[in-house]
């Protein structure tokens, strides 16, 4: 590791260590990691509340020089230098994109670590450290989510997951993996003593997991999100895909018909996007060996940043109806705050595993 780097690290662990000092009285802490592709959100307790923080799970390197290195300084921008370049990342990336009118570029891909970046966890480091300070108990618990496994990339989430077990350990923590779609169960269905379905629409994918008393027995990755609707979209609208990601981000209304080829394109891939999604569920459902019984009918819960705009709920409820399940469906809704649900089932896991 650049000896640049490793000091600019320790310094934002440092602070981010202060931060939390000021936060929490006393005593230990565990905590509650999404890492997702697009976004990474910690959350840990605060008094009787959860409180989440995020940061995009992205970067932008550019050429060192001292003159940028100073502009970055001034604007508060996190950075860290790596020979010849300054690496900018997080939620600061989108900042300087636009600034700058460049392409940010992801440490992740598809739910896992991206194969193809060379800089993935040099800078998933950097945003981890910044996210989340040492642990104040050594073996403190760290619960952060993992995808379910996309059909042959299962050798991908076991490096993934091993990975970041690595990274946590050497921080101090005792990581614990969780399933993400389990989290949402965690976070949202602890009145259903954890027993129904989780649904996590993310950027890279989507995950399903149908637990009972917070045992899962179906863990489902399909490979569209997010990303797929924006490339999908931007193809046929010519515009890059991160235009379609922050037109697409300021509201689209998936109840109402649409009016542009824009919406028209956003509906047939968000329309896909779900048909994928209620196959998905359909066929695990069917082909599961053993369905625990149960006399009441299972609640699902949606979350996820693709699952936010007006209508997906109902987009849903439409695809899933008609089909022949064999399980009886109590109510859909969406998760409290889809942004953060996983991060805050994760750290209801790290709880009891204490
Ligand atoms: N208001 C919104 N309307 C539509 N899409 C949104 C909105 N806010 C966020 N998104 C989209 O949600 C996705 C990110 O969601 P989320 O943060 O849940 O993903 P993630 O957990 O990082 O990814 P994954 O779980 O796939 O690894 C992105 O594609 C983003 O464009
Ligand atoms: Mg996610």
């Amino acid at each position: 590791m650049a000896e640049e780097r490793k000091d600019h690290l320790w310094k934002v662990a440092q602070e981010a260590e202060e931060r939390i000092d000021d936060l929490m009285k006393t005593g230990a802490s565990p905590m509650g990691l999404d890492v997702g592709t697009a976004k990474i959100v910690a959350s840990r307790r605060k008094a009787k509340d959860i409180e989440c923080a995020a940061q995009l799970n992205a970067f932008i390197p550019v050429p060192y020089s001292k003159f940028t290195e100073t502009i970055l300084g001034q604007n508060d921008i996190a950075y860290y230098r790596e020979g010849g370049e300054l690496v900018i990342y997080g939620t600061d990336t989108e900042r300087f994109a636009n600034m700058f009118n460049a392409e940010a570029r992801r440490p992740m891909a598809d739910g896992l670590l991206n194969p193809r970046e060379t800089r993935a966890m040099p800078v998933l480091e950097a945003i981890l450290t910044n996210l989340v300070p040492k642990p104040k108990v050594q073996g403190e618990i760290l619960a952060f989510s993992v995808p379910a496994a996309l059909p042959g990339r299962e050798a991908a989430l076991t490096y993934h997951e091993a990975t970041l077990r690595g990274f946590f350990q050497g921080q101090g923590y005792k990581p614990v993996a969780i399933n993400e779609g389990l989290s949402v169960i965690f976070s949202e269905l602890e009145d259903n003593n954890f027993t129904g379905i989780g649904i996590s629409c993310g950027g890279g994918m989507c995950n399903v997991t149908l637990a009972f008393l917070s045992i899962p027995s179906i863990m489902i990755g399909i490979g569209k999100g997010g990303d797929y609707i924006d490339s999908a979209v931007g193809a046929v609208v010519n515009e890059h895909a991160t235009r379609v990601r922050i037109q697409k981000e300021e509201g689209i209304d998936l109840s109402r018909q649409p009016k542009d080829k824009f919406e028209r394109a956003i509906r047939i891939y968000y329309e896909e996007l779900v048909e994928s999604l209620v196959d998905g569920l359909a066929k695990a459902l069917s082909t599961a060996e053993t369905l625990p019984r149960t006399d009441r009918p299972l609640p699902i819960v949606l979350s996820g940043g693709t699952a936010k705009p007006k209508g997906f709920k109902d987009l849903f409820e439409k695809a899933l109806k008609g089909r022949a399940l064999p399980i009886e469906v109590a109510e859909i809704r969406l998760a409290k705050d889809p942004l953060t649900a996983t991060a805050r089932g994760a750290l209801i896991a790290a709880m009891y595993e204490k």
